[in-house]
């Protein structure tokens, strides 16, 4: 049986190549490497998280129950601080609560607050000196882990973090910490 090729049939050489059109518009792998968390357009970016508080600072705010877009980076460099973290969340602006809370895990954090694109404020994340119903005790005969009782920890020192359960009196660093 004769074989029927299909469509013209071309010379030598004249295969058409198919490449696509650069367009200009396309970022460099420079601009490539900048633009790998997008800018946001109102909500807050937290930076200078610590390299190993950021999916903490993540759980504080209960990110995985928000309505808009999150974005959390972990590991990125930084000059200042060696490795670092950010979270940019669209649509949330932090409580003052919100804020204190951070600062137990993240106590240089940066909280930028982002409207229409611009960074309107830039506010330094404060330790607080009571932590109500954030983290649990790492106790397991503590009255917390035993009763439907909020925890509380009272802030011994700041950084490194050493907090003192109010109920048992038991000392926590920060890799105890398991978020409520
Ligand atoms: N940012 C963002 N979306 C915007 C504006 C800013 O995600 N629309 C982010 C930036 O990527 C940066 C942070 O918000 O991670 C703070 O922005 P900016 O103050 O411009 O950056 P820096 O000067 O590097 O901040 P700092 O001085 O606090 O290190
Ligand atoms: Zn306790």
């Amino acid at each position: 049986m004769a074989k029927h090729k299909k469509g013209k049939k071309r010379g030598k050489g004249s295969q058409r190549i198919k490449a696509k059109k650069v367009d200009p518009s396309v970022p460099s792998v420079e601009k490539k490497k900048e633009l790998s968390i997008s800018a946001i357009k109102e909500g807050t970016v937290l930076d200078h998280i610590p390299e190993d508080a950021t999916f903490k600072v993540a759980e504080i705010l209960h990110l995985g129950h928000h309505n808009g877009t999150v974005s959390v980076a972990a590991n990125l460099n930084s000059k200042s601080m060696g490795k670092k973290g950010i979270i940019k969340i669209e649509g949330k602006f932090l409580t003052q609560d919100e804020v204190n809370k951070i600062a137990i895990v993240a106590p240089d954090a940066t909280v930028n607050i982002i409207k229409n694109y611009e960074v309107k404020e830039k506010i330094k994340v404060k330790s607080p000196d009571v932590v109500d119903n954030v983290v649990k005790c790492s106790n397991p005969v503590c009255m917390t882990n035993n009763e439907q009782i909020n925890t509380k920890f009272y802030v011994v020192k700041k950084d490194p973090l050493k907090i003192r359960c109010h109920y048992c009196e038991r000392y926590m660093g920060k890799d105890d910490l398991e978020i409520v």
